[in-house]
């Protein structure tokens, strides 16, 4: 089983890519974690360039997306939402509606903030966009406040009541993605 990290944000030493980095250690065993690393190359949506051949960083993300069994994104909070390129990389993979690959697809989503709230406004957001798409959203939240704290310098997760959480989070996307896969496997034989 894949599941495909997101992080939302760009920096180098980034608490959401620590995030995600974390998640790859506490999945169950069989289960790999593939990080998203082309963020950045993502052009801003325009209708006029969401065309066949579609620009090459959008066909890596929907492709990667496509791949995956399940989708964990590591979100930021920027001014009490989620930070722009997420939404951007979200919005082309949401196109077409009909066909996109989040559609039906196991997501959860975790997110670490420098506040004291650990970026639930922008978890929230993130949930409503993925459902909006057409994503299963796992109803669980991961606030991870003052990040400082809680990782090092690099970026590593240091806290083990988090990455216990993390554990937790991880396993009910794990679940959901398993209950997915039968429920394919059975109508594919039916
Ligand atoms: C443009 C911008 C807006 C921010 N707005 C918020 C905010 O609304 N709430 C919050 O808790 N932190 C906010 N922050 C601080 C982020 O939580 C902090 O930069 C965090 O470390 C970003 O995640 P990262 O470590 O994965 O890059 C903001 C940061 C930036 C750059």
């Amino acid at each position: 089983m894949r599941v495909l990290g997101i992080s939302g944000s760009l920096r180098r030493d980034s608490y959401n890519s620590g995030l995600l980095r974390a998640a790859a250690d506490v999945l169950p065993s069989g289960v790999e974690l593939e990080v998203f690393d082309g963020l950045k190359a993502i052009p801003p949506y325009d209708a006029d360039d969401d065309v066949e051949p579609a620009p090459a960083a959008v066909t890596a993300l929907r492709e990667a997306v496509a791949a995956a069994d399940a989708v964990l994104v590591a979100t930021p909070e920027y001014n009490a939402s989620i930070p722009g390129v997420l939404k951007n990389a979200l919005d082309w993979v949401s196109r077409p509606h009909a066909t996109n690959p989040l559609r039906g697809k196991p997501a959860a989503v975790v997110g670490a903030s420098t506040g004291m709230f650990g970026a639930v406004w922008a978890q929230a957001e993130m949930r409503k966009v993925l459902s909006t798409i057409g994503a299963r959203v796992v109803d669980m939240e991961l606030p991870v406040p003052e990040g400082a704290e809680r990782f090092d310098a690099s970026g590593t997760l240091v806290d083990a009541e988090v990455r216990e959480q993390l554990g937790e989070v991880t396993a009910a996307l794990v679940e959901a993605a398993e209950i997915r896969a039968a429920g394919l496997a059975a109508r594919a034989a039916a």
